[in-house]
Order: structure tokens, then sequence, then C-alpha cells
């Protein structure tokens, strides 16, 4: 297949030609990498089957992982669903445009494929302005999961895009590097219950700032289908091992690594700065401060792909604690460490 057309385009000086030429691929039922604040997506026109069939074949996806669906005005929910929990309007109302997906009841005229035959579909309004501009030049709802290969870490910036899909997408609009880093945070309200499918770049207690009671965690009612249902999941081809947070996590991190290196592994580690020194000998990167989880999901997935470049087959990756952030980049290194 051919090499996708990349366009470089400014997220501060968007040049409408270049969106316009992004549309009209959607409009010829093309598949169109484009950046959000989170990661990148691959998208094509969410009310045609025949188009997004071919993001299942570009990535390798199986069948019965459903899409999310991506909006560029908050009304254009109501034409997808007749049913908006009073919770769920409260969370978008706050938190669109931005890293959060809402799982609704769907209305007829999604295509079965979108949401994989489920009754409901997953729902989200980026804030990145070349997304939205794109969106809404498209005129429809843009079906887009993350645009790497099936398993693989998502992508960040449009380099890891090209790495998994070359060959297989018509277009890449590469605005950059994503913001976040990490996937947005997946909700569903069930009977007045706000339950966290995935967490991701909302963090929870914000969302529990924002609802006033606790929410809870994994996949009830009527949604069958949970996201990162697949074992191992966000995976670089090394192998992850965890470290876990602990007043001795640099001893035991340096136990595992020496370890491994006996066993004959090319062993990288994934560290934070106020750990680095202590791995001077070893392949170590640092995934930003151990206390600005913010940083260490921006950096997580190219990091993940970098060790990957240096042909490393086993990653020792320092965990953090699970808040804020942090409980979305513990919950894809736990995915890519297969546990
Ligand atoms: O930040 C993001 O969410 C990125 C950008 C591109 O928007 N998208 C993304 O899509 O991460 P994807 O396909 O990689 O992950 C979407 C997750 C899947 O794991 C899927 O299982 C879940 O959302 N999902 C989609 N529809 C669902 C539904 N109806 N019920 C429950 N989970 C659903
Ligand atoms: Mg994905």
């Amino acid at each position: 297949m051919t090499r996708p057309v990349i366009l470089k385009i400014d997220p501060n000086n968007i040049d409408p030609k270049l969106i316009k030429q992004a549309a009209e691929c959607i409009k010829n039922k093309g598949l169109v990498a484009f950046p959000t604040e989170t990661v990148y997506g691959l998208g094509a026109n969410a009310l045609d089957a025949e188009a997004v069939a071919k993001i299942f074949e570009a990535k390798n996806r199986p069948l019965d992982d459903p899409l999310i669906v991506h909006i560029g005005d908050l009304a254009e929910l109501y034409d997808l669903t007749d049913e908006v929990p009073k919770e769920a309007k409260k969370l978008v109302e706050h938190f669109w445009p931005g890293p959060l997906t809402v799982v609704v009841k769907k209305k007829g005229k999604v295509p079965d494929i979108v949401t994989t035959g489920l009754v409901t579909l997953a729902v989200r309004m980026p804030r990145n302005s070349v997304a939205l501009e794109f969106i809404s030049e498209s005129g429809v709802p843009i079906a887009a999961p993350s645009a790497n290969l099936f398993g693989k870490p998502s992508p960040t910036n449009a380099q890891h895009v090209i790495d998994d899909l070359d060959g297989r997408i018509d277009m890449i609009l590469d605005g950059g590097k994503t913001e976040i880093g990490i996937e947005s945070t997946v909700v569903e309200v069930v009977d007045g219950e706000c339950v966290i499918l995935r967490p991701g770049g909302i963090d929870i207690e914000t969302i529990e700032a924002v609802i006033g009671e606790k929410v809870s965690f994994g996949s009830r009612g009527y949604s069958e289908k949970s996201p990162g249902k697949y074992p191992r999941h966000y995976s670089p081809n090394a192998a992850v091992l965890i470290s876990e947070e602990a007043p001795d996590q640099v001893k035991r991190t340096l136990e595992i690594a020496q370890r491994k290196l006996a066993e004959g592994h090319n062993v990288g580690i994934m560290t934070f700065g106020e750990h680095a020194c202590h791995y001077k000998e070893f392949n170590s990167k640092v995934l930003g401060l151990k206390s600005d989880s913010r940083m260490c999901a921006a950096n997580l997935f190219h990091l993940l792909r970098e060790f990957d470049s240096d042909k490393v087959d086993l990653i020792v990756a320092e965990g953090m604690s699970e808040k804020g952030l942090g409980h979305a980049v513990m919950n894809r290194l736990r995915k890519a460490a297969g546990v």
C-alpha cells in the first residue's frame, strides 16, 4: 500500500487548507491519523461502516473491541444518544473539551461495527485545536482508536504513528507531540453511580470533586466489554517487570536488574529523576520526577518505544504512587507487564 500523506500543521496557527485536505480524505472513506491532547487517534467517518472497518484492519484490532466516537461540539452528543444521565451531563459539561470519554446508550444511526454490537457508545470531545477543527470540517463524528498497532504503546507523536502504520493508512496530521501522553479516562454512569472503566488523562480525585461523591472501578451494568480486557496491552516488544513503590525501591530495582543481567537479558531501567544517579551502569531512562505524575504520563509511551529501539528485551520499571495521573501511569505499566 502507498505511504501516508503527512501534513505538518501548527496547532497555534492552523492552516485551513490542510484541515480541508484531511476532511476530504474522511469524506472519501479514508483513514486520517490526527493529534488529540491525549494520544494520536486513527480517524474515520463514524457513520460509514465501510470506512470504520478499515480502522480495525489497519490496526489488526480484534472486532470485539469498540471504538470511541469523537465530536467537535457538546450538542452533537445528543445526536448520538437519547439518554445522558445527570451525572454524565455534569462531567461532560465540566471536562469537555478534554480527556474524558463517557459511555452512553447509543441511538440507531451509529453502525454496529463502531460499538462492536454493544448497546452503548463511547463518546469524547477532545480539546486539541487540530482535532477540533478536523472534526468540525469533516462534518461527521469521527470514530478513532489510538493510532498504534493493536497491543502496542499508544502514539504520542507522528513518528510513532509512522513506525506502526506506514503503508496502512491514508494521511497523518502531524501536530507535534501530544500534551497529556496517556489516553482519556473512560466513565460510565450506571444507576446513578459513576464507574471508571479506564483511568486516564483526568484523575479520579478531580472527577470525585466534580460529582461530589466517590467513584467505583471496573465494568458493570449494561456495558459488557471494558477497556483493556485483553491481558497484555500497551506493550513494548520487551517484557516489563515492575519494581513497586517502596522505601527500598532503588535497592530492589538494582537487585532485579542485576539478576536479569546475569541471566543474559538486555536490561533497561525506567526510573525517576530522583533515582537516576543510582543506575549509571545500566541503560536507564528517566520517566520524569516521581513527584510529578503529569510529566511521567507525558513520557511513558515514548520511553517504552525508545527501549524497543535500543533492542532492550527486559524493562525494569519503577512504580509510582497511584495518585493523580500516577493511577493511569500504573494502570498502563501493569497492562504492559501483563499483570
Ligand atoms: O484518549 C483516548 O481515549 C484516545 C484518543 C484517540 O481519543 N483513544 C483511545 O481509543 O484510547 P482506544 O480505542 O485505544 O481505547 C478506547 C477504549 C477501548 O479499550 C474500548 O474497550 C473502550 O474504550 N470502549 C469503547 N466503547 C466502549 C463501550 N461502549 N463500553 C465500554 N468501553 C468502551
Ligand atoms: Mg488504544
